[in-house]
């Protein structure tokens, strides 16, 4: 099969080489990546023309698509591949607003009666904007109904305090884009839930946590995510059955819904969700893998990827998706002052650094594979594979001596100090 992969950061990476181990990779990148262009047999450079990226896919006779960013989805290409009879794993431009519109999502679980919800406010003007502050108390989440690359949202009490620094930062929101949405501010253990699905039937992939704050101990500002852990039993130690099944039902009622509403959604499909002690309750819906945590599963599926691909664009898919019994941790090397005042850096890597427990992503970087240059982005996943979130966190970090450089790294996701704490609660 000749499969189309349309990214280059880390994820993509992960996404090559599952198609690489059955098929034949042709991709459309934004940077060089070196990984992925050894992969590929031909790669272009990313259009923001569509037609540019039909015209490459019909040469190469590609058999299925896939998208991996939430960028890329929000475009027309999805759309203008299958009009030209190339076949797609991904959502079309529609679908995809269950993440490019945090409006149409929250419209969605409201008129389905979806469980999980969260109280939620649109405003249009700074005078409602004053006027929600003046006749509401609490906490609220403030975030952009748009894309945000997963810096956009500010919490109150976290990044931001008090009514007078929500209303500047929603007024700021609303000068942009018109619209702000506040959501109330929900406490709890956050957890990703990604699943493949065809628009009717759903396979769902192991339960996976993001740690989205730059500094250790989840501190600082929120970044893309510095890194993830999926344990190998395939929940987490700190999540219950119960609740990961509530979240599944909830992901399960929105492909349904969609359906419903005659806005089918074929790909991946992916749900950050909260346990709260009144329930779970559902923070964004994604139309794509996670980045990190999609590189988590992509590690540890033993199915063919290229063959979930064909079965969602054909309406066939099948929940008996394989995953190996083991957990993974996945820590981002970024280059330093990332997140605040990033600089570019070189980053040096020993040959041979992968082994049966360990594998070395590329993401938004350019150079060899030896020697890479970073940008502003994450550059580098590390992803340890264990018997236990320990030990793959520490497998992590004994590969660490094999990379120099200028960097930063959170040292402490998946250590047992860090999951003691959380576990305790
Ligand atoms: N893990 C955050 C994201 O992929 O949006």
């Amino acid at each position: 099969m000749n499969v189309l992969l349309v990214g280059s950061g880390g994820r993509e990476d992960a996404i090559a080489r599952k198609i690489r181990e059955t098929d034949t990779l042709y991709s459309v990148v934004t940077n060089d990546n070196p990984s992925i262009l050894r992969l590929s047999k031909d790669v272009m450079e990313y259009s923001a023309d569509s037609y540019k990226i039909v015209d490459f896919a019909k040469k190469n006779k590609i058999d299925i698509a896939f998208i991996g960013p939430d960028g890329v989805l929000e475009t027309d290409l999805v759309d203008r591949l299958l009009e030209n009879h190339i076949p797609v794993a991904s959502p079309t431009q529609k679908a995809a607003m269950i993440e490019t519109s945090k409006e149409y999502m929250r419209g969605l679980m409201k008129k389905y009666r979806i469980k999980g919800d969260i109280e939620n406010t649109l405003i249009k003007s700074r005078e409602d904007l004053e006027k929600f502050f003046k006749e509401n108390d609490g906490e609220y989440a403030i975030k952009p109904i748009g894309l945000t690359g997963g810096k956009g949202v500010k919490v109150m009490g976290l990044q931001i305090n008090g009514a007078a620094e929500a209303i500047a930062y929603g007024s700021e929101i609303l000068e942009r884009d018109g619209k702000v949405l506040l959501e109330k501010r929900e406490i709890g253990e956050e957890f990703s839930i990604q699943a493949f699905t065809d628009g009717t039937h759903i396979a769902f992939m192991p339960v996976v946590q993001d740690y989205k704050r730059l500094y250790e101990d989840d501190l600082g500002p929120n970044t893309g995510g510095m890194g993830s852990i999926s344990d190998k039993n395939f929940i987490l130690p700190f999540i219950t059955i119960d609740t990961v099944n509530e979240a599944r039902e909830i992901l399960k009622k929105i492909v349904n819904s969609m359906k419903e509403d005659g806005n089918p959604f074929k790909g991946v499909i992916y749900g950050q969700f909260m346990d709260t002690d009144h329930g779970v309750k559902v923070i964004e819906v994604n139309s794509r893998f996670a980045d990190p945590e999609g590189i988590n599963v992509l590690t540890i599926l033993k199915s063919n990827l290229v063959d979930i691909f064909l079965d969602i664009y054909s309406e066939t898919l099948k929940d008996n998706i394989k995953f190996m019994s083991k957990a993974t941790v996945l820590k981002y090397i970024v280059p330093p002052g990332y997140g605040i005042k990033p600089a570019e850096s070189e980053i040096t890597i020993k040959d041979n650094i992968e082994s049966d427990n360990f594998r070395l992503y590329y993401s938004s970087v350019s150079g060899t594979m030896n020697r890479v240059k970073t940008s502003k982005s994450r550059a580098l996943a590390l992803i340890g594979i264990g018997d236990s979130i320990y030990e793959a966190s520490d497998i992590v970090e004994e590969k660490l001596q094999y990379i120099s450089g200028d960097y930063y790294i959170r040292h402490d996701i998946g250590t047992e100090q860090m999951l003691k704490r959380k576990i305790k609660g």
